[in-house]
C-alpha cells in the first residue's frame, strides 16, 4: 500500500449523549477524521485506493477538483506527494483573502493550483473542467489520472465498505450519520451493510441529485467488491443544507459548539457540522436507536477566515441547543 491508512478509534460520546438525553451507549463516533494524510478526514481510504490504481497505471499526475476549501484537494495534494506524482487542481475562487484553511494547505504542499473564475461552478461543469485539465496535461505529454470530485469513483467509495463491516462487527448500529457532499462515503457504507437503512446522509448541498447518485454509486460500489446490489432506497436528511453548499446555518453552529463544548469534539462548518444538526434531529426523534456518527474530517475549514466571524458570533437567537430540554454547555 503506497499510502498507508491508520485503524481509526470508535468510541462514544458520553457527554454528549448525557446533553441529548440517550444513554451512552447509545451515542458513537468513528474517527475518519484521524485518519492521517496531512490533517486526515475521508478522502484518506479513497485516495489509497485510488493512488494504487494510478500508479499501476503507469500515471505521473493526479487531477482533481473542488471548491477553494476542498479537503478532497488537500488529500489529494498530501497524496500525490507521498506517492511521487505530480498534483493539479481545479478550484474555483475563494472570497479576496482567502488564502486560509484548505487553501493555505494546498499552497503549502506544492500542488498546480487552476482557479476557476466562476464563483461557484455546477457541480458537473466542475467534473468537466477537471477532465479538460487532465486532457491538457496528456497533449503535453504527461500520464494524468483524473478523480472524480470526492474521490467518488466506484473504487473511492467501496472503500467504507470494511468499515461499515467493522461498525457491524463492533457495534451493530442501528444508523451511521454521515456527511454527504458528492455521496462516496455514504454509498460505500451502505454497500457494506448491504442495507440503505442503515446509513443516514446529510446533505450538504454540493452535489444535484444525490440520493440517486449514492443508489447508483452503492450499486457500482457493491458490484465492484463482489456483493449484491443493497436492498432499500437512500436515506437523506436534506433538511440542513441551508442556503446551499458551505453556508452557515443556525443548526449547524448549535452542533458544532454542543460536540465541543461536551466532548471536545471538533467539527468543521460545511460537512460535519451540518450532519451533527441532523445526527440531533434523529436523536430527537427516535431516541431509542444505537447511533454512529461517523466523522469526516474537514478541521482545517474550521480556520478558513471566512467563517472566524459566523464561528465567534452569538448563539442563534432560536437557541435550540440540540437537547429539546437541557440547557445549552456554556
Ligand atoms: C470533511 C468532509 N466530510 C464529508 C465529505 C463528503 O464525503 P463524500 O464526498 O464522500 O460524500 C467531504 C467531501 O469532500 C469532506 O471533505
Amino acid at each position: 500500500m503506497i499510502l498507508p491508512i491508520e485503524d481509526t478509534p470508535l468510541h462514544r460520546l458520553p457527554n454528549l449523549a448525557r446533553h441529548l438525553g440517550v444513554d451512552a451507549d447509545q451515542l458513537w463516533v468513528k474517527r475518519e477524521d484521524l485518519t492521517g494524510l496531512a490533517g486526515g478526514g475521508n478522502k484518506a481510504r479513497k485516495l489509497a485506493a485510488i493512488v494504487a490504481h494510478a500508479v499501476a497505471q503507469g500515471c505521473d499526475h493526479l487531477v482533481t477538483g473542488g471548491g477553494a476549501q476542498s479537503n478532497h484537494a488537500r488529500m489529494t495534494a498530501a497524496a500525490a506527494n507521498i506517492a511521487g506524482l505530480d498534483c493539479d487542481l481545479v478550484l474555483t475562487p475563494g472570497r479576496p483573502g482567502d488564502e486560509s484553511g484548505n487553501f493555505l494547505l494546498d499552497r503549502i504542499l506544492g500542488a498546480h493550483i487552476h482557479r476557476l473564475e466562476a464563483a461557484a461552478m455546477p457541480y458537473h461543469e466542475l467534473e468537466a473542467a477537471i477532465q479538460a485539465r487532465a486532457g491538457r496535461l496528456a497533449e503535453q505529454g504527461r500520464r494524468p489520472y483524473a478523480i472524480p470530485i470526492g474521490g467518488s469513483s466506484a473504487l473511492g467509495a467501496a472503500t467504507y465498505i470494511p468499515v461499515a463491516r467493522e461498525l457491524r462487527q463492533r457495534l451493530d448500529p442501528d444508523l451511521v450519520v454521515v456527511a454527504a457532499g458528492s455521496g462516496g462515503t455514504h454509498a460505500g457504507l451502505v454497500a457494506g451493510f448491504g442495507d440503505h437503512g442503515k446509513v443516514l446522509g446529510v446533505d450538504v448541498g454540493a452535489r444535484p441529485g444525490l440520493s440517486a447518485a449514492v443508489e447508483e454509486l452503492a450499486a457500482q460500489a457493491a458490484s465492484h467488491a463482489g456483493l449484491p446490489r443493497p436492498a432499500g432506497r437512500c436515506q437523506m436528511d436534506t433538511a440542513q443544507v441551508g442556503a446551499g453548499y458551505g453556508a452557515p446555518t443556525d443548526a449547524a453552529l448549535v452542533a458544532l459548539r454542543v460536540a465541543a463544548r461536551t466532548d471536545a469534539l471538533l467539527l468543521d462548518p460545511v460537512y460535519t457540522a451540518k450532519a451533527m444538526a441532523g445526527l440531533f434531529a434523529v436523536v430527537r426523534a427516535s431516541p431509542g436507536m444505537r447511533v454512529v456518527f461517523l466523522h469526516t474530517g474537514g478541521l482545517p475549514g474550521l480556520f478558513a477566515s471566512r467563517y472566524a466571524g459566523w464561528l465567534t458570533s452569538s448563539p442563534p437567537a432560536s437557541s435550540a441547543d440540540g437537547s429539546g430540554t437541557a440547557a445549552g454547555p456554556s
